[in-house]
């Protein structure tokens, strides 16, 4: 069973995956803002591990096995390591019953999310699923109107992501890319705006999706194009690539609504670019102010805010904004998009069974 915490507890956390995304979380977990203690880190790749593990003052292991069993004070442990991976490590980590905090994508296909989440409930594990972008102030505010029934009926949500990656990025590691354990700009990138436009539009009915290898020599799509119909009957229009250039462009999402419109935008869904309700409020004029944050990375700087909650759910059992259940549902219009592609853009159901789509199968 997953420790159980008291809500004054200082929870204890191993990582696992020392890799670019690792900074995010060790920065998040040592900054002192948190009540997290890192325990240990764990890499494959001995020298990833003892950078970090240097870096941060606290044991390296390459095998995450012997780290875990050294350190039982662990509370959380961190699953950092390839998307195509995931359903491996939290299935395996599962046994040892701690509470998992996994990277997005929760995992590459529907199947392997129900494995996580199965093993997960019967080793009594809480698992969570990062989703840092939720807790952007501009998309905090977004939501917000939309609880309040500000947009009333829903008419159609836009997600434009442009964004810049060379080829040197797909070579740093071999994973990148390829249909068994990463994917494309859907998969890797534009998962964060697929949850968002889920979490704002609700469940998906079908989708059309097209997508290209334009410019990066990789398995999978570097662009891609997809019409959603929501089960509301409200329509969505995905745009994705990461052959922008020369530099990231934009992430953002539109949404419109009879009561009105809001454009979250900048290169990371990080800015109010537009808030115009037709019943007015008196905050609505410096939401723009208020609302936008600076980012220094297409990341953004919502790992921190994320973690908080995580913590926030195991000290005081609550429910999290994101656990497995919540994770598993862009992964279902994920592959419903990746299935779409392969069949030439025909029109697609989330849940039902994907045979044509490659995303996630290893031999
Ligand atoms: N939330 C975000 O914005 C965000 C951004 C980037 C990446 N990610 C996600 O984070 C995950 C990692 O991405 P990355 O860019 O850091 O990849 P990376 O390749 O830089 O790092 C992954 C690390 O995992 C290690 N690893 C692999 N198997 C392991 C094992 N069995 N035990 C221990 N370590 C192992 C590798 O050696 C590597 O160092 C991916 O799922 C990715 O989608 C999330």
């Amino acid at each position: 069973m997953a420790p159980s915490k008291d809500s004054s507890s200082v929870l204890n956390f191993a990582l696992i995956g020392c890799g670019r995304i690792s900074e995010k979380h060790l920065t998040a977990l040592t900054s002192g803002k948190l009540p997290a203690k890192l325990i240990a880190v764990a890499d494959i790749d001995e020298s990833k591990a003892k950078a970090k593990g240097e870096k941060y003052g606290v044991p390296h292991y390459r095998d995450y096995h012997e780290m875990l069993d050294a350190h039982p004070e662990v509370d959380v442990i961190s699953v950092l390591t390839p998307s195509g991976y995931h359903v491996d490590h939290v299935v395996d980590l599962a046994r040892y019953g701690k509470n998992i905090l996994v990277e997005k994508p929760m995992a590459l296909r529907v199947e392997h999310c129900d494995a996580m989440i199965e093993a997960c409930r019967k080793n009594g594990c809480r698992l969570f699923v990062v989703k840092q972008n939720r807790f952007n102030p501009a998309v905090v505010a977004a939501r917000k109107a939309l609880e309040d029934s500000r947009f009333g009926k829903m008419v159609m949500a836009t997600v434009c992501v442009r964004w810049r990656r060379d080829q040197a990025y797909y070579d740093q590691a071999a994973w990148r890319g390829t249909w068994a354990l990463d994917g494309g700009v859907l998969s890797q990138q534009a998962t964060h705006h697929l949850d968002l436009m889920q979490w704002f539009m609700g469940p998906v009915e079908t989708v059309q999706c097209q997508a290209a290898t334009r410019l990066m020599n990789i398995e999978a799509e570097d662009t891609a194009a997809a019409i959603l119909k929501f089960k509301s009957g409200a329509l969505g229009i995905f745009e994705a690539t990461v052959a922008t250039r020369p530099k990231d462009m934009c992430g953002t999402m539109s949404l419109l609504g009879e009561g009105g419109s809001v454009v979250v935008g900048g290169i990371a869904v990080n800015e109010i670019a537009h808030w115009e309700f037709e019943k007015k409020r008196p905050e609505d004029a410096d939401m723009r102010k208020t609302h936008s944050q600076q980012v220094a990375s297409v990341y953004g700087n919502g790992h921190e805010p994320y973690i908080a909650t995580v913590i926030d759910a195991i000290r005081n059992n609550r429910p999290g904004l994101v656990e497995g259940a919540e994770g598993k549902k862009s992964i279902e219009i994920l592959t419903a998009l990746y299935e779409s592609a392969a069949l030439g853009g025909a029109p697609v159901v989330p849940g039902q069974p994907i045979t044509h789509a490659r995303i996630g199968l290893r031999q």
